[in-house]
Order: structure tokens, then sequence, then C-alpha cells
């Protein structure tokens, strides 16, 4: 197709760098959809005849239902998607086949149906990631009062909820699910009708091309709109930053189902067993989701690397967006619906997670505090008190709300038997009632008001 001033065909290894259609087959909805709008257009226009268009539409849409049964043979020989639907279209309608590639290039049709295809995947991302909301969301209702060590440095700090906990998390994709929105709001311009990089001669209508296609608006640049991927590393950015989360959830996962620590149990639906030892339930779900954000930052970074050096406008270098990006945003579909899956069938043991919690003297703060509150003592002052208290705790291995008033009294002489009632656990965590804190009346109310507000948007 741009064979006119060649008078060999290409070597078999060009060949091979060069061809495209392996991956970018997957823009052939977006592609086609392209094509049909910029037809139509150019027949309004009067760039060409509505007799031409109508044959055109008619052929791609032949071609759409070819590819989605499965029928179409993509040629490698044809390079990318966009030569091999322009050529079935030749076999199917002839001469009006030719007329589509008017006002266009390749440099402006990959563009718009790669914003097109991260729109689409960004809209599949967030309702998947909605899901993921919810599921937290439940399981956080669930468990607004199951007491667990809440750590700092992996060490015992102060007792939390495991609602709390899993709130965190639904909070986090929010804000992934926003950045994905601030993403797509940005990439919703059309570049479709920047030609090759200068615009055309032709009288176009880029507006209607842009509305046909669901754009805001068509993007002001022809330089710009052809050879930028910003909307592209943005969008892994995004990618990257929620697989980061998804992977310390996952994380987390791999920690409290270890048997050292059995604080959560996954079903055998997100286990699997070892081929030699047969007592193991190994978290693999959980792991591969820590392993796959690896691949999924490590697109975002072949994507910058690969810009960072391309002078204006398009350069064959920008082939490469797609294969990476494709494979991250799959990679992270993917680990969305296996840590819903896990979110879903997790299990905390929370007589165990009770224990731990009271583990390791995490009511000392509660004690610097009331220390604070009864005796009127400086925070400064007090947190080196219940530190002597600790000590003397630790000395004797029992626990602070076992430890006798008179050994505290030995520390600061004006405590009282009033203490006991705030060195508990769950009198721990039921104080923790600022806004935001972990007390078991707050992650209901949050975990409500986040169920709400899932089941309303998702009608
Ligand atoms: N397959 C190409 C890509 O993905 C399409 C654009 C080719 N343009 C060109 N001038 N060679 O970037």
């Amino acid at each position: 197709m741009w064979g006119g001033r060649f008078t060999s065909s290409p070597d078999a290894v060009m060949e091979d760098i060069n061809v495209s259609v392996d991956f970018d087959r997957h823009l052939y909805r977006q592609d086609i959809a392209a094509s049909k709008a910029h037809a139509e257009m150019l027949a309004k226009q009067g760039i060409i005849g509505a007799d031409d268009a109508k044959k055109i539409a008619h052929g791609l849409d032949t071609i759409l239902s070819e590819i989605d049964k499965g029928s179409f043979e993509f040629k490698r020989a044809l390079e990318d998607i966009h030569m091999n639907v322009e050529s079935r279209l030749a076999d199917l309608v002839g001469a009006p086949a030719g007329r589509l590639h008017t006002a266009r290039s390749r440099n402006d049709q990959v563009a718009t149906d790669f914003r097109l295809w991260m729109r689409d995947t960004i809209d599949t991302l967030d309702t998947a990631l909605a899901g993921f909301q919810r599921a937290l969301a439940h399981k956080a209702f669930d468990h607004a009062a199951t007491v667990m060590p809440g750590l700092t440095h992996l060490q015992t700090a102060q007792p939390v909820t495991f609602g709390h906990h899993l709130l965190a998390y639904v909070e986090m994709t929010a804000r992934d699910r926003s950045r994905f929105a601030d993403a797509r709001k940005r990439l919703n311009e059309s570049p479709l009708g920047s030609g090759a990089l200068a615009g055309t001669s032709f009288d176009l209508d880029r507006d209607m091309t842009a509305k046909a296609l669901g754009f805001d608006r068509p993007t002001a640049n022809s330089l710009d709109a052809v050879s930028d991927r910003d909307f592209a590393m943005e969008t892994l950015a995004a990618a990257s930053i929620a697989a980061v989360h998804l992977s310390r959830l996952a994380e987390e996962i791999v920690i409290w189902t270890s048997p050292l620590v059995a604080l959560v149990r996954l079903s055998d639906k997100f286990t699997t067993g070892s081929s030699m030892m047969p007592q193991k339930r190994n978290p693999d779900a959980a792991e591969l989701v820590r392993a796959k954000t690896g691949r999924i930052i490590g697109a975002l970074n072949a994507l910058l690397i690969v810009m960072k050096g391309l002078p204006l406008a398009y350069a064959k270098d920008m082939q490469e967006d797609k294969e990476g990006a494709m494979d991250a945003l799959a990679a992270l579909s993917l680990s969305i619906a296996a840590m819903t899956g896990m979110v879903v069938d997790m299990e905390p043991d929370a007589s165990r997670m009770k224990k731990a919690a009271g583990e390791g003297y995490a009511t000392a703060t509660d004690l610097a505090d009331w220390l604070v509150r009864a005796l009127k003592i400086p925070f400064r002052e007090s947190h080196h008190l219940a530190g002597k208290i600790v000590a003397k705790a630790s000395e004797t291995g029992i626990a602070l709300h076992r430890l006798p008033l008179q050994a505290m009294k030995a520390i600061e002489p004006r405590i009282t038997d009033d203490v006991f009632s705030v060195l508990t656990v769950d009198r721990s965590v039921k104080s923790r009632v600022s806004y935001g804190g972990t007390a078991p009346k707050n992650v209901r109310s949050q975990a409500r008001k986040w169920l709400k507000r899932l089941a309303k948007e998702s009608k």
C-alpha cells in the first residue's frame, strides 16, 4: 500500500521487525469505528460520493463481523491492523475502498484507535475496581468490630479493626479510580483529521468525526496529535499505582495466611497445593498479583523510555507503545479479579487476631493517654511513665491489663483502678472515635457509606 516508489519487497527480517498486526489487531473495533466515522464525514463534506461511503460502511461492517467470528485472515505482510482492514475492504467493495484513506494517515489513524482503545479499557477497569471496592466494603462491614494487631514497621503498634484495615484499601482504590477518570478526561480528544503531521488540504469536519466517536472535541494541534503518547503513559501511571495498592494487599494476604501468623484463611478456591509437600496451601494468586505489578510498572517505564528521545512528529518507535500497554492493562484486569475473589473468600481468625492484638503491649498508648486525661500529665512525660510501666510488666512477662495496681502505683502513685478501663484491646479500639479512626462504630458507618455510594453508582 505504500510501495509506489519501491522496486523490491522487504527483507524477511524487515517484515519481522516492522509488523505490528500480531498485537494491534486488538484495535480492530476502534479502527473500524474510526474508519466508518471518517468515511461518513468525507461524504458529508462532498470529498467522496455518498454511494462510495455507503459501500465502505457496509464493507467495514462485514469485516467487523468476520473478525468477531474469527474468520478474518490477518496477514503479516500487510503490517498492521489498518492495512489489513483496508485491504480486505478492497476485496469486498472494490474501487471505493481506495477512497477511504483520503485526508488520513496511519499516524492520525493509530493515535485515534489507541485513544479509543485506552478509553474502553479504562471503563472496563473502572467497573472492575468498583467491584473490588464493594467486596472490601462488605467484608469491612462484617468485621467492623473484629480486632486485629495494627502494625508499624511490622511490629505491634496499636489495636485496629480488620474492617478498618480493609476500608483503607477502599479509599486507595477510590483514588485509583479517580486517577483513571482523570486520564480518561484528558485523552478524550480526537486526533482524526491531523493527517501524517501537518493537517490536510481537504475541508474536513473534525467536529463531526470527534462527536461520532464519542470524543469531547478534536485535538487542536496536528503535530501534537500524532506524536504524543502521554495518554498511554498517564494511563499506565494510574495502572502502576493501582497495581502497587493491590500488591500491598497481596503481600498482606501472603503474611496473614502464613502458618507462622495464621490470622486469615483462604479457601481452596484461592490456594494451591505442593507437588511434594502434602500439607501445603500456598497463596499463589496473591503472589502472582504481587509479581504482575512488576510487569505493569515495567510497561510504564518502557514507554517513558521509548518516548523520551523522540523529536516531533511521528516515529516508528511509537509502535512499541501498544504491546506493553495491552499486556499491562490485561495483567491489571486479571489482578483486580483475583484480588476481588480473594477478598470475598478470605476469613479472619477472630480469636487469634484478638490475642495477637493484645500482645506486644499494644495498649501502651492508651495508658499514656489515660495519664494525660486523668492526671493532666503532659504527654511527653506520660509516654515516659507508660514506658516504665511496660518495662515492669515485661520483666515478669505479663500483659498490661494484668499488672497489679500496686506495681503501677510504684511508678506513678496517683494512678487509680480506673486505668484498667482503657487497657484491653476492645476498649482501645472503641475509644478511637476521632474522625477516620478505628472505632467499630466509625468503621460501620464508613462501610455503610461506601456500600451505599457504590450501589448508587452501579445503577
Ligand atoms: N503500526 C503503526 C503504529 O502502531 C501505525 C502507524 C504507522 N505509520 C507510519 N508512518 N509508518 O504506530
